[in-house]
């Protein structure tokens, strides 16, 4: 009776969870899936600007950005738990639909959160341009996003990498119920919004201000802006003044400069000027920039914020440049001409002597703030993942994820190495012990009672852990 009794349940459990539209029986997490978090939060709110950004009035500093004044605003909403949150997030492949990916996998805080990549490896395709780095973009433009400036708003930007198919491909309504599965995201969400409930607009919301705070005040260029520069070397003020006089209309250092000063402010298309250009590459087949959602503004991309630069390569939207050399070089010799060059470019470029050329990299140099790139308010909170990526067996996924009623586990193995797999209840026990020389094995929902399994992999040195979760 009591046997019986029992399997009722199991039944009508199942029956339950088969019928509904939507099923969410696997989650599918990895085992050092929790985040090692300070206890009080890092201070991501209480961003102080250097005195130069905020009254650059001394003439002989002109970098160009006491043309409008800079976009301050732009960090009002930023909270610590908020921000907190957002790191969480940042670094959390759980939000992508295979797990395999997060918003790190392209932006990269060792090198100022771009790519070492002309393109990125999206989950199906290359993307379409490289990844841009994520320093102060809430500061230095904070109203024009992506290669074309396609986007003016991130809270709106955001959700296009987050549910893209081929970025992080986020099904919302399973990423809610995945991240309220977790021991952790609940609390999370509750010291950043007051209530454990998660959507999608918190969850951009704590992206933007995770994002926001990222700012590089500590560089050399910031330091010695404060003391005149007396501090450069001869080289570093040679690239100085070289990038004064030929660089900062584009490249103003956030500040509305030129169109800014020129035209009345409330002509918004100007807005976009300051901001957007073309700097007299060969134009890109592939690519027309802007032009994709203005015809008027063909071959025009964003001009990114040159902070951290040294640390982004390759360079352009295209990625065509692995170095700062390459860079000046097309700025010295290679320019285009085109429509949008005349006043900007001397015909062919600047023509710069090789000791200019290396003046200007050598500047360029000074505006890099190493401590960014070790500073732990933007770390990976899940570090001992990476530890333990090296060795983990590759591209090991549990698909279909949820599924309704097997689950197959792929991996890599081009070369047929034997697979072990090991599966443990909740309490410990071996369920079940098979070997393959496949790259896939399939778990039969025999096994599945509701509750937690660990699922071990084990190829010649690798070894993956995974979290199935049959609900
Ligand atoms: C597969 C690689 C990939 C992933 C994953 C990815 N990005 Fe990006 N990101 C890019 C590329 C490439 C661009 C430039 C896109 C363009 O201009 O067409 C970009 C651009 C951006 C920008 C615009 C920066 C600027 O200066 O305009 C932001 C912000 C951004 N990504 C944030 C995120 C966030 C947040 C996530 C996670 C939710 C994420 N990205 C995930 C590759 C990626
Ligand atoms: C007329 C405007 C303009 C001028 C002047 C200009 N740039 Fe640019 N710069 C741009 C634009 C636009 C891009 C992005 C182009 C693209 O990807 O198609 C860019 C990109 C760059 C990049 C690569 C950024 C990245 O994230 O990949 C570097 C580095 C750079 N410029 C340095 C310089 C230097 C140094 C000078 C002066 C010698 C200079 N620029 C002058 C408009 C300009």
């Amino acid at each position: 009776m009591k046997r019986f009794f029992i399997l009722a349940v199991v039944f009508s459990t199942l029956a339950f969870t088969i019928s509904r539209p939507t099923v969410s029986n696997f989650i599918f997490t990895t085992v050092n899936d929790v985040p090692d978090l300070p206890d009080t939060p890092y201070d991501y709110s209480d961003i102080t600007f250097p005195d130069h950004l905020l009254n650059a009035q001394d003439d002989t500093i002109d970098l160009g950005y006491e043309g409008g004044g800079i976009d301050s605003l732009s960090f009002a909403d930023i909270t610590d738990n908020g921000a907190t949150l957002g790191r969480v997030l940042f670094y959390d492949k759980k939000l992508s639909s295979l797990e395999t990916m997060s918003c790190a996998t392209c932006h990269n805080q060792a090198m100022s959160f771009a790519e070492n990549k002309a393109v990125s490896d999206g989950l199906t395709a290359p993307t379409l341009r490289n990844s841009m780095h994520l320093n102060d973009i809430a500061w230095t433009n904070k109203e024009h996003f992506f290669w074309d400036m396609s986007e003016s708003d991130l809270r709106t930007m955001i959700r296009l990498p987050l549910t893209d198919e081929n970025e992080i491909g986020a099904d919302m309504d399973d990423v809610a119920e995945k991240l309220g599965a977790t021991s952790y995201y609940p609390q999370l969400f509750t010291e950043a919004f007051g209530d454990p409930v998660i959507t999608e607009d918190r969850i951009a919301e704590a992206l933007v201000q995770f994002i926001s705070s990222m700012t590089t005040f500590n560089s050399r260029f910031d330091q010695e802006a404060a003391n005149n520069f007396a501090g450069f070397t001869t080289q570093e003020q040679l690239g100085l003044d070289l990038f004064s006089t030929n660089c900062n209309n584009c490249h103003s250092q956030g500040g509305h400069s030129v169109f800014g000063d020129i035209f009345p402010a409330d002509i918004p298309i100007l807005e976009i000027f300051p901001f957007i250009f073309n700097n007299g590459l060969p134009e890109d087949p592939e690519d027309s920039g802007a032009g994709n959602w203005e015809p008027g503004f063909s071959n025009l991309f964003k001009i990114p914020t040159l902070r951290n630069i040294d640390l982004t390569a390759p360079y352009m939207h295209d990625g065509r440049f692995e170095t700062l050399e390459e860079v000046v070089d097309h700025y010295s010799d290679e320019v285009e001409e085109n429509e949008w060059t005349a006043g900007f470019f001397p015909p062919g470029g600047f023509d710069f002597t090789d000791s200019e050329k290396e003046a200007m990299v050598a500047f360029l140099k000074t505006l890099t703030d190493e401590s960014f790139l070790t500073e732990p308010r933007w770390s990976d909170p899940f570090g001992l993942e990476t530890d333990i990526e090296n060795f983990s067996i590759e591209n090991l996924i549990i698909r279909p994820n949820p599924t309704r009623d097997v689950a197959v586990i792929e991996y890599d193995n081009p070369t047929n190495e034997l697979v072990t797999f090991h599966v443990f209840s909740a309490d410990g026990k071996l369920v079940l012990n098979e070997n393959t020389r496949s790259d896939r094995y399939t778990l039969d929902k025999g096994i599945f009672h509701p509750g937690t399994y660990f699922i071990e992999v084990l190829m010649d040195d690798k070894k993956s852990t995974a979290k199935l979760m049959v609900q």
